[in-house]
């Protein structure tokens, strides 16, 4: 400011010098209060004398530009200024179909108005009581005093070298093949999956999913123009009869699955289905992108293989994780492993998006995961979650005539009731009530599943997950009564 002020011959200095304060203050340059500088700061600033700006001041104070205040300065008086015009557009003309299709998908948008007594079965993120900041603190500080300020510089867009190597070595433990294969990093799974929906083309703009399945890839298969073919699902993952039926009938562009506590279902796929399905998919030559993101979160018997370590030296599966449900949703870290010449493409459309991820959360995630901390917070992780989704079977089987339910781990339980009960309804029921759950009707492709729904218990304490059930059970037996 005031850099641009340039004395020219012929008028006195002081003069040019008022009339270019006024000019600032008449165009709103300088705001209304807003302090002056010193007499000194600024004839020292615009190298002219003192004096100069001390009868500048007290001319145009005495023209009411500016007041003074003793011992503070001067300021900027309320006077006319001349703003740039106002307009008033009409954003809604502007915005394109994909974004009113966004906004329409926006659940978060349409969520219930809730007080701090209401219990919520909506949420399926992680417990934040249980995250040990303490160990996140030392890895921050630890990461930061090994990198230095490089840290705080552009990165790369595939992502953080040691991040990329630790998840390389992650993902063999787990049985991948990891020959010919690369890592993307990306924010979260969510941006996973859209910078691979993006990357692909449309041969015939078809996917082939479960059926429910996670409503955000819904949203995206949506918005990217796919039409969505949902296959129904078994206790040990989905039909695959119906499967091989749909995948004869009609060609796919790829397959979308969570194998490993389905989201919103619960269900794990069973090791022998895995083959199965690897088997199916290799006959018909169809990519897959397989959604790994609760896989960790298995309470009892050994870890199950993820499809991609079935894959072998093979490059059909594109698989997509983060750490969103069992470390930190909020560092939005996520990774894409897949045949690396089609990471190389990826890394592309990453760069052209978003440049890369944060590599201060990727330094300071890895150091945290290198430091060991990561176990040790998923085994307690876990033995927590055990204990509340045992008490919401328990008490499901106890208080909720269900029809079926699912849930073999993880964070929630889903629910299938009488074809009769609109879940809806029984929702409206259960809000007056004071509980909240998610209707199973958004994860449908069909717009089937008007009598199911999702009981995320996460974040909810041991008491509240028996009180909410107990609840819901009461509505629930209220409505069936009602019908006789
Ligand atoms: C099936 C499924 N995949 C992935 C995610 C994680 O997404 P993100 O990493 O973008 O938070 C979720 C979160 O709820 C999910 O339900």
């Amino acid at each position: 400011m005031f850099n641009d002020f340039k004395v020219t011959g012929g008028r006195p200095v002081y003069i040019q010098l008022k009339e270019y304060l006024k000019r600032m203050i008449t165009n709103g340059h300088l705001l209304v209060h807003q302090k002056l500088p010193s007499t000194r700061e600024l004839s020292f600033l615009l190298s002219i004398s003192r004096n100069t700006v001390l009868t500048a001041y007290a001319d145009l104070e005495q023209e009411g530009y500016i007041y003074a205040i003793k011992g503070k300065g001067n300021f900027v008086s309320q006077v006319e200024t001349s703003k740039a015009p106002t307009i008033e557009l009409n954003w809604s003309d502007k915005i394109n179909d994909q974004t009113f299709l966004a906004n329409e998908l926006d659940l978060m948008k349409k969520g219930v108005n809730w007080n701090k007594e209401t219990i919520f079965f909506t949420s399926i993120a992680p417990d934040e009581n249980l995250f040990d900041v303490d160990n996140f603190k030392r890895a921050f500080i630890n990461r930061m005093s090994i990198e230095g300020n490089a840290i705080l510089n552009y990165g790369y867009a595939k992502g953080y070298k040691p991040l990329i190597d630790y998840l390389l070595h992650y993902m063999e433990i787990k049985g991948v093949d990891i020959t010919n294969k690369a890592i993307l990093i990306t924010n979260g799974f969510t941006e996973g999956l859209d910078i691979v929906l993006s990357s692909l083309k449309k041969n015939n703009g078809r996917i082939i999913c479960e059926n429910p399945t996670h409503h955000s890839a819904l949203k995206l298969f949506q918005l990217h123009g796919f039409e969505i073919h949902g296959i129904k699902m078994d206790d040990d993952g989905v039909h695959v009869k119906h499967l091989e039926q749909s995948l004869a009938e009609r060609e796919y562009d790829f397959a979308y699955l969570i194998p490993s506590y389905h989201n919103p279902t619960g269900i794990v796929t069973s090791s022998e289905k895995r083959m199965e399905l690897m088997d199916l998919f290799s006959k018909f030559n169809l990519p897959i992108i397989e959604d790994g993101f609760n896989e960790e979160l298995r309470y009892s018997g050994s870890h199950l293989a993820p499809l991609i370590s079935f894959a072998g030296l093979g490059n059909n599966v594109i698989y997509i994780s983060s750490f969103s449900k069992i470390l930190f949703p909020g560092l939005r870290v996520g990774w894409v492993l897949a045949d690396k010449d089609l990471i190389y493409y990826l890394e592309s459309v990453k760069r052209a998006r978003t440049i890369h991820t944060s590599t201060l959360d990727q330094a300071v995630l890895y150091q945290y995961l290198q430091e060991g901390y990561f176990e040790k917070y998923l085994k307690k992780a876990k033995s927590v979650y055990k204990k509340k989704y045992e008490i919401a079977v328990q008490y499901c089987k106890l208080y909720i005539p269900f029809k079926r339910m699912t849930g073999d781990g993880g964070l929630h339980l889903f629910i299938e009731l009488e074809e009769t009960i609109d879940s809806r309804k029984l929702l409206e029921k259960c809000y007056q009530k004071g509980t909240v759950f998610s209707p199973g009707d958004v994860f449908y492709t069909d717009g089937s599943g008007k009598n199911t729904f999702r009981l995320g218990f996460s974040r909810l304490k041991e008491k509240e997950i028996i009180q909410g059930i107990k609840i819901i059970g009461d509505e629930l037996k209220n409505m069936m009564e009602a019908k006789k």
